[in-house]
């Protein structure tokens, strides 16, 4: 059995287990009005009647990161001062998911160290609704509106309270925790400043309504991290359309790496079956890693790009960054309100930091003969100013005479200025005809744009006319083109000169 079948195969398993609980219980299927409030009515009375609230709010501090030592309770104002809450700060309320142990995972504390780290004077609240997020998954899914009303009161209560600034208040949830952020932006007041979805439930949830589950109507911006959204819809244990004004999908979503079989199998090697659930939880858990990636790496800002398509974006034609098609991943994105949800990819590193450096390289393989190949390993190294990344293992999904082919590479170093840049075609079978001359290309140049710099450059054979790639031959190599590149930047200018009204344009693409 292949390593992608045993991993499927574990991962049926486990979705079995979540289906069989969808079919014998019956779930909560309680009226939205009765759960939400009656929203046809004017009346907030409900939003202040504390009595039915089931979660808790821990204000947690950094030395403690892991203890729930004192509780904001909504309605009684001394807890406020007891618990140190500071009005005059920024409040990060931190939800978590469905939970089979019933206790906190363990990411809780790391976020909230990131987030203390990153901002020491913020509060720090974490919900706790474990004894409705450890029930059959599709009862905790319908508590989800429950749970969301009670962090709208808290919320509600708190602002009337203080008079806190809503633009103060950014609500983070995980998994059936990003709907509960999206029911209690949904329910407050006025809408908070921000929602963070990480890899926001699937199941129950990809085709409900946008009452039911996060969405862009619930805070002035709202965020998604799209990590394992593996399978058909109604399977996949992230949602997979979007819900946010930015929705990113690292790795195209589906699954992340590191969290492949040979990894995960050490782990319940090492910890035992009970682990199982973390051979799925790897990538969805994934979603929360790259946010505190991105509160810890400051230096190390990871990138995402506008794209239709995780196919077009492995294409390398996605790397823009003009009208705002490129964004920051985590706590710095800049806030772009598109009127349709923004779809963003990227690729990373299998661990802390996640970023990589995206290319778009494109190339013609010439010939005289006519020539045609699939998916061939290729190892590809690039030279730069400040660094090198050598034989980067790269599938070339297609080679054929007098066409152009575009595609993605990354590499997980700075090397700045890229300078130089080598191809190896290798042979991918033992077996060969010596006496065969093989196959060759030739290669004029290379056109190679830079996703985090986004400079273009063009890369011309080293020596001669044309660089010949042969199978199972020598390196093929590029040198940066001086001429081609200061004439390509006079084009530019030009054409900026010409199109003065672009900026306008632009700014009306952004819309609100
Ligand atoms: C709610 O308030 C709006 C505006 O104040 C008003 O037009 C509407 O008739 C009210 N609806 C109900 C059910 O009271
Ligand atoms: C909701 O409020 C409207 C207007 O006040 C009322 O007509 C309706 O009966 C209420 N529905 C429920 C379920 O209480
Ligand atoms: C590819 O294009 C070159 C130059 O345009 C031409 O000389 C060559 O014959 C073409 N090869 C094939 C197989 O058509």
């Amino acid at each position: 059995m292949g390593k992608q079948n045993l991993l499927l195969l574990i991962t049926w398993m486990y979705f079995l287990s979540l289906a069989s609980s969808f079919s014998t219980t019956s779930a909560p299927a309680v009226e939205t009005s009765t759960f939400i409030g009656n929203i046809s009515s004017n009346s907030t009375d409900w939003m202040v009647d504390f009595s039915d609230i089931e979660s808790k709010f821990a204000l947690r501090t950094i030395e403690e990161p892991e203890d729930d030592l004192c509780y904001v309770v909504p309605g009684q104002r001394d807890t406020i001062k007891e618990c140190n809450f500071n009005p005059d700060t920024k409040t990060f309320i931190v939800i978590h998911g469905w939970t089979v142990t019933g206790m906190y995972e363990s990411w809780v504390s790391k976020l909230v160290t990131a987030l203390k780290e990153r901002e020491p004077t913020a509060n720090v609240i974490v919900v706790d609704w474990l004894v409705r997020a450890q029930q059959h998954y599709p009862t905790s899914a319908a508590y989800t509106k429950l749970v969301g009303r009670d962090v709208a009161k808290f919320v509600n209560w708190l602002q009337a309270e203080l008079e806190y600034p809503w633009e103060m208040v950014h609500i983070l949830g995980y998994s059936l925790g990003a709907h509960v952020a999206g029911i209690a932006g949904l329910l407050t007041k006025n809408k908070v400043s921000r929602i963070t979805g990480m890899d926001p439930a699937g199941p129950s949830f990809e085709y409900a309504d946008s009452q039911s589950t996060l969405s862009p109507d619930d805070a002035q911006f709202v965020d998604v991290l799209h990590t394992n959204t593996r399978g058909s819809p109604d399977r996949s244990i992230g949602i997979q359309r979007p819900v946010g004004h930015v929705d990113i999908y690292p790795n195209g979503g589906t699954f992340q790496p590191g969290c492949d079989l040979q990894n995960t199998m050490l782990m319940v090697a090492t910890t035992g079956l009970r682990n199982m659930d973390q051979i799925v939880k790897c990538s969805h858990e994934r979603s929360i890693h790259l946010f505190i990636d991105s509160l810890v790496n400051m230096k190390q800002q990871s990138m995402a790009y506008r794209c239709s398509s995780k196919e077009t974006f492995n294409k390398g034609v996605c790397l823009s960054c003009r009208k705002n098609r490129c964004n920051k991943v985590g706590y710095e994105v800049n806030k772009v309100r598109n009127r349709r949800n923004t779809k963003m990819y990227m690729k990373t590193r299998e661990m802390m930091p996640y970023k990589v450096f995206h290319y778009q390289v494109k190339v013609h393989f010439f010939s005289k003969s006519k020539i045609s190949y699939t998916d061939q390993p290729m190892k590809i190294s690039l030279y730069g100013f400040s660094g090198e990344k050598e034989n980067i293992p790269y599938v070339m999904p297609a080679m054929k005479t007098n066409t152009t082919i575009s595609f993605l590479l990354t590499t997980d170093v700075d090397i700045g200025e890229l300078l130089m840049v080598k191809l190896i075609w290798e042979k991918d079978t033992i077996i060969g005809w010596p006496w065969w001359s093989p196959d060759t290309f030739h290669i004029r140049k290379l056109r190679i744009k830079s996703g985090e710099t986004q400079s273009r450059l063009i890369f011309v054979a080293k020596e001669g006319e044309f660089s010949y790639l042969a199978r199972g031959g020598e390196a093929a190599v590029f040198v940066k083109d001086k001429e081609a590149q200061s004439s390509h930047k006079n084009k530019r200018l030009h054409k900026m000169k010409m199109h003065g009204s672009s900026f306008q344009k632009s700014a009306l693409e952004k819309g609100v």
